[in-house]
Formats: structure tokens, sequence, C-alpha cells
């Protein structure tokens, strides 16, 4: 059997022998403990839970969703804008329900490029930029983040012919992997640089209600212009702990939103009403969990930062995410570093360049497991890492 030529040309999976390594230490009976995947571990908070209870028992839920979303649900998004970023979104024209933000970001490939198009993605970044661009046929052209630029891109720096080829630009604040957060100033640059150059622009907003030391993050459409700019990409999974859920929404301009809408009916069939009907119950409702989970994340950044700083790698604590960025040190690449945590400490940590060249030099540490195991982690590490190159 022949796989298509767009599926052999994903990038392979590059850390295979990482994997063969922990199943290996597991099968000896070592208890490896994993700081490798963003998926929280709290539950979806029991509210939620109940109304999804109620909403499941529905009859009137049971039968195929509307791709276009529920009025309830579009309504709710977008009094959720309101009250949390001040924007004034049209339930009808500028809210599009999603089956989480990962698929808005690969169909929104689909709606927006043809073959020949480029694609702007973060480097490093989420790798669905990349292979959403490549699976649509398009070239997907890497906008560095360096630490010295804030992990920001440098507008100015993307070469002429990519701006006049490219037709999708994707950005993510507060940034995977590397839990830099942004103000709405470079919204606002961004906005700008999409319309001048006639670039969509894409905001993958996945981690915007998980910040610290009082930052909150902007939404693109608080910057003017952005609506024309583009659109932006919400999701529940990260604010209420609903990644199992799978629902979110983009917002924003109306025309990118058809497009998606169009190509999303002969895809999909839309989101679980009851799943919609819980979500926007999620939005509407008292915001304390999210408050509660943020504390939680900040106390565990606060320990791994710690534990880092006793083993002499000193890292800034981001203020957004449940993500901490570590810069390895001399003498290692990602990788290497994974395996010597690994080794030694049997802690599993992302190597960097998973999320692009630029993401070389570093390995990204998740705050997700429970406390005991982060705290089980973080001595070991501060016990057995030795990381003079
Ligand atoms: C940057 C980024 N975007 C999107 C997603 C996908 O989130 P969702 O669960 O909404 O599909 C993730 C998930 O980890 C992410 O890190």
């Amino acid at each position: 059997m022949r796989p298509a030529a767009r599926v052999q040309a994903l990038p392979p999976y590059l850390f295979a022998e990482l994997e063969r390594k922990i199943d290996e230490r597991r099968k000896a009976g070592i208890e490896v403990i994993s700081l490798g995947i963003g998926d929280p571990d709290v539950p979806t908070p029991a509210a939620v839970v109940a109304e999804a209870q109620r909403q499941v028992a529905r009859p009137e839920n049971h039968r195929y969703p509307s791709n276009r979303g529920l009025a309830e649900f579009r309504q709710a998004v977008a009094t959720f804008y309101d009250r949390r970023f001040g924007v004034d979104l049209d339930p009808d024209t500028e809210v599009l329900p999603l089956l989480g933000g990962k698929e808005g970001v690969a169909h929104v490939c689909f709606a927006m490029l043809d073959p020949g198009d480029a694609c702007l993605a973060a480097d490093p970044g989420y790798p669905v930029y990349t292979s959403g661009a490549l699976l649509a046929g398009a070239e997907p052209v890497l906008m560095p983040l360096t630490a010295a630029h804030g992990f920001q891109p440098n507008l100015d720096a993307i070469p002429e012919d990519v701006r006049a080829r490219a037709n999708l630009l994707f950005c993510n604040y507060p940034n995977n992997p590397t839990g830099a957060v942004v103000d709405v100033g470079f919204f606002e640059r961004l906005a700008a640089f999409g319309l001048e150059h006639d670039i969509p622009v894409v905001h993958d907003s996945a981690y915007s209600e998980i910040t610290f030391d009082g930052y909150t993050a902007p939404s693109f459409l608080e910057a003017p212009g952005a609506r024309e700019a583009g659109v932006e990409m919400f999701s529940l999974s990260k604010a209420y702990n609903m990644t199992g859920w799978r629902v979110g929404a983009a917002v924003g301009n109306a025309g990118m939103l058809a497009a998606l809408l169009k190509l999303k009916t002969n895809i999909d069939s839309g989101v679980f009403d009851a799943v919609q009907l819980t979500a926007a119950s999620a939005l509407l409702g008292p915001q304390d969990h999210v408050r509660d989970m943020c504390e939680i994340y900040r106390r565990r950044r606060n320990l791994v930062l710690a534990a880092l700083a006793s083993v002499g790698i000193d890292v800034p604590a981001p203020k957004g995410t449940m993500y901490v960025w570590v810069p390895v040190p001399a003498g290692h690449t990602s990788v290497s570093f994974a395996e010597l945590v690994l080794d030694q400490a049997a802690v599993v940590v992302s190597p960097g360049s998973s999320y692009g060249p630029n993401g070389e030099g570093y390995v990204r540490l998740s705050l997700t497991i429970a406390d005991d195991d982060l705290r089980e982690a973080v001595s070991r590490i501060e016990k057995h890492l030795r990381v003079a190159a």
C-alpha cells in the first residue's frame, strides 16, 4: 500500500530514540516521571461536568450538530470576549465553533492556502502550523523566535518575496513552548503587518487564560485592524481543563470564518450540541476555577525553577502557559540533555528541537502533573542531575 505523498512529506518523528529509552527504563522497573506532555492533570470543574451530564441526557442534543454552531454557544463566546477582553463580536458572523484549537489550526490551512503559497509559522512553534501548511500543499516558512527578541518574530526580517507569496501567518501568545507573553502593542504591529502585506493572520490563543504574576493576556482582536487582518483560535482545553472534550472557537474575520465553515461542512459535522452548551456554561459561569488553576501552575513553576537553579540552571520565570523553557547547559543539544535528565533523574522532558530548528538548545518542562509527582521529579533533579558538560 502507498500512503499519499502529502503524508509521506510530513516530518519524521524525531524522538523515537528517546521514547525507546523511556520504555526500556519502565520495563526495568524504574519509575519514570514525565514532564513531557502538556495535558492538564486537574479534572474539568465539577459544575461543568454536572452541566454536561444534564445536557447529555437531553434527547434534543443527540442529533447532528450544525457546523455553524448553536446560537447559545456563539453568544456565550461573544459575551466571554466582551467581558474578558472588551472585544465586541457578532455571534452570527464572527464566531465559529471548533473541535479544539488544533482542528482550527489544521483546517484554516486548507481554507486559506493553495499549493505554492507560503505559510509563516513561528519557530519554535506548535507543530501543526507547519504540518497543516504541508498537508495543504503550501510551503511553511519559519519565523525564528529568539530569547534576544523576547521570543517574538521579527516581522521586518521577513523577506519581500515571502511576504508576496504568504497567505497565512501563525502566532501564539502566551507561547508554547517558550512561555513568552506579549502586550497588545505586538498585536497592533502584527495586524498592521498582515493588512499591509495582505497576509491573513491566525493568532492561536490556546493559553490566554493561563497567566501569572499580575499579567493578563490580551486578545489579538483588541488590536485596531485585527478583525480585518485575521482570526483568533480560542480553546477551552487549557482554561477549563477540557482537553478531552474537543471544543473551542475561531473568532474574528468574517470572510476567513466563512471559508473555514464552508470547508468544515465537507469534513466534520460540528461539535456535539451537549458539549457546546456545556462550554457555554463554562464561559459564562464563575471563573474562580481558572484563577485557582493559574495559582497551581504558578506554584509548580516556582518549584521547578528553584530545582533548576539549585543545579546551576537559571531560567527567567515565564508569565504564561504551563511550560518552562529551559536553555540546556553548554556542550549539550536538546536531545542529549533530555537523555541526561532521563538517565540521571528518570525524568522525561521534551527536547526543544521538536518544536522547530530554533528550539534547539532548549528543553520544555510541563507543569501538568500531580503535585506529589512534580515534587518527586524536582527532588530527583536536585539530587541527581549533574549538568557539567
Ligand atoms: C499552541 C497550541 N495550540 C493549539 C493547541 C491545541 O489545543 P486544543 O486542545 O484546543 O486542540 C495546543 C495544545 O497543546 C497548543 O499548545
